[in-house]
């Protein structure tokens, strides 16, 4: 069996089937029982509100002999013939494509007869606003002396496209866009008796995309039938009307707080691929990232209706990023929602929002790392006064300029080491030193510059290109006036540069880096247990 979409099965065949324009079928309906008709009628309205329905309606109530007044019996040759589209004497003309005055005064040519089964020659001109002025003009003449056998039904989107002097000698009806309410009343109307299993959840999402337009929530039922055969699940409408589910809002949040720059861009591809709104998602994001806020501030809140699977992931997310970092996405988010709005190319800039969003965590450790570090400096340059005295100079300056961080104190401003050299790379190229703010000094020797390398896969393979390398060599003999080389050390093998040298001092401290080396060989420091609690984080 063929199926038949439900927007023409569902067409409405008396009055009292069409919805939510209950003010003009009324109206027609007493009319036709008082057999007060008008020459003209003009129905303008969205599309898809019941326009065309009415006026076949209408053209049957008239014609048909059978049925109670003001009710078609929809069961006579006239009726039939009319739902059918094949009567002689209701003729239905799609203004869009006949606008010229060709096809108007074939029509005045037509009416001139008599109707042939009967009482009335019904012609319904459909999107009227589309004739060319000729047209209209013709039009207007048979407007002005029409025969009393003849009826005009014009339909229109846009009734202030039709001239006045038309406009003035129709009965006009404006058609409402027709309430959610009534839209889910009428969809769950038709599952019932077409077997569907389906939410009032699920209805209300399809109505609410519809705007209004009754064929438009048939056709969105349709698709989701169409998809999911006769049983369907909430998370299917989602997926098929293009509304975010929440699983790709919680893997895209999930790929910015693991700073994850390709699975940002694949989330990005895949909302093209099913055609979502780039906007609306961007909404969801935002919306994601205040429950996540949310959720580690006030657990029990109010606004978190979700699922407790749902509730756990979110949670989860929420640990791992920490508010601190969970208020940066919101303000970058907030900050660059403008750009999206206006932008021509949402889908490059949505992109570089979210690569921007996953590197932000990266970013934010290392200036929480450098904080941290100037914390170690400020107790080590402390330290270093009472060292001083007990190590006198001459052992301070046996390992001068071995490693930069000493020089980056408060006496030599102007020489900033490797900070300094990462802003003079940041003038440089931007990406490349985000890069290695996200990779770690291990060592900076007069000679050699030893990295370790950055987390996350995209920053982990950035020197990989030879390419890359030669730049940063570059950069170094530019920045530091002399040639330098560039060792790489994986990123597990510099991870436990702090680990427990604990009151060993000097001798367990052979395993530590060379720059926490030549500290404490300077200092005759020892480092303390509760430091390396502190720069574990
Ligand atoms: N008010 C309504 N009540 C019930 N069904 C409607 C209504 N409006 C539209 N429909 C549904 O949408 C289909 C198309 O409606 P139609 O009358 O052609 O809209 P319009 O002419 O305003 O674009 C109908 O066959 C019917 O299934
Ligand atoms: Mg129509
Ligand atoms: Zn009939």
């Amino acid at each position: 069996m063929v199926y038949e979409v439900l927007a023409r099965k569902w067409r409405p065949q008396i009055f009292q089937d069409v919805v939510g324009q209950e003010h003009i079928t009324q109206t027609l309906m007493n009319a036709v029982k008082e057999d007060r008709i008008a020459h003209a009628y003009l129905f303008g309205g969205a599309r898809g509100v019941g326009k065309t329905s009415v006026a076949r309606v209408f053209a049957k109530a008239i014609n048909c002999r059978s049925g109670e007044p003001g009710t078609p019996c929809n069961t006579c040759p006239s009726c039939m013939e009319i739902t059918s589209g094949s009567a002689m004497d209701v003729q239905e003309i799609d203004g869009a494509s006949n606008r010229g005055i060709e096809e108007i005064r074939e029509l005045r040519e037509n009416i001139k007869y008599m109707p042939t089964s009967g009482r009335y020659r019904v012609y319904i001109i459909d999107e009227v606003h589309m004739l060319t002025l000729p047209a209209f003009n013709a039009l207007l003449k048979t407007l002005e002396e029409p025969p009393s056998h003849v009826k005009f039904i014009f339909a229109t989107t846009d009734p202030h496209k039709v001239p006045v002097t038309i406009l003035s000698r129709c009965q006009r009806y404006d058609f409402k866009r027709i309430p959610p309410q009534n839209l889910i009343l009428q969809l769950e109307k038709i599952c019932q008796k077409e077997g569907f299993e389906i939410s009032r959840t699920g209805l209300a999402v399809i109505a609410a995309k519809a705007e209004g337009s009754m064929r438009d929530a048939e056709s969105l039922l349709d698709q989701v039938i169409s998809f999911t055969g006769r049983k369907v699940e909430d998370a299917d409408i989602a997926d098929i009307l293009g509304i975010m589910d929440r699983e790709l809002i919680a893997e895209a949040s999930l790929a910015v707080i693991e700073g994850s720059g390709p699975k940002c861009l694949e989330i990005v591809d895949r909302i093209y691929n099913y055609g979502y709104d780039t906007r609306e998602f961007y909404r969801s994001l935002m919306d994601q990232f205040r429950n996540l806020a949310v959720s580690l501030i006030d657990p029990e809140n109010q606004t978190l209706e979700m699922s407790d699977a749902d509730r756990r992931e979110l949670r989860r997310q929420a640990e791992i990023a920490g508010l601190e970092r969970l208020q940066q996405y919101l303000n970058l988010l907030i900050a660059r929602e403008e750009d999206l709005r206006t932008t021509s190319h949402p889908r490059l800039v949505l992109e570089a929002i979210l690569i921007r969003l996953s590197r932000l965590g990266n970013l934010l450790s290392f200036e929480d790392i450098l904080h941290k570090l100037e914390l170690l400096e400020k107790r080590f340059t402390e330290g270093a006064v009472g060292c001083r005295i007990e190590s006198g100079p001459a052992e301070v300056s046996e390992s001068p300029g071995r490693y930069a961080a000493p020089e980056s104190g408060p006496a030599q401003k102007e020489d900033r080491g490797w900070e300094g050299f990462l802003d003079y790379v940041s003038s440089k190229s931007i990406p490349f030193a985000n890069v290695l703010r996200n990779w770690r000094l291990v060592g900076l020797q007069p000679d050699l510059v030893e990295l370790a390398k950055g987390d996350n896969t995209f920053s982990a393979s950035y020197l990989d290109d030879p390419e890359r390398k030669k730049r940063l060599i570059e950069y170094c003999s530019e920045y530091f006036g002399k040639e330098m080389q560039i060792r790489v050390v994986a990123g597990e093998k510099a991870a436990p540069p702090l680990q427990s040298p604990g009151k060993n001092g000097l001798k367990a401290a052979v395993d530590l880096p060379g720059p926490i080396q030549d500290v404490l060989e300077i200092f005759k420091g020892e480092i303390q247990g509760d430091l390396h609690g502190k720069e574990k984080k």
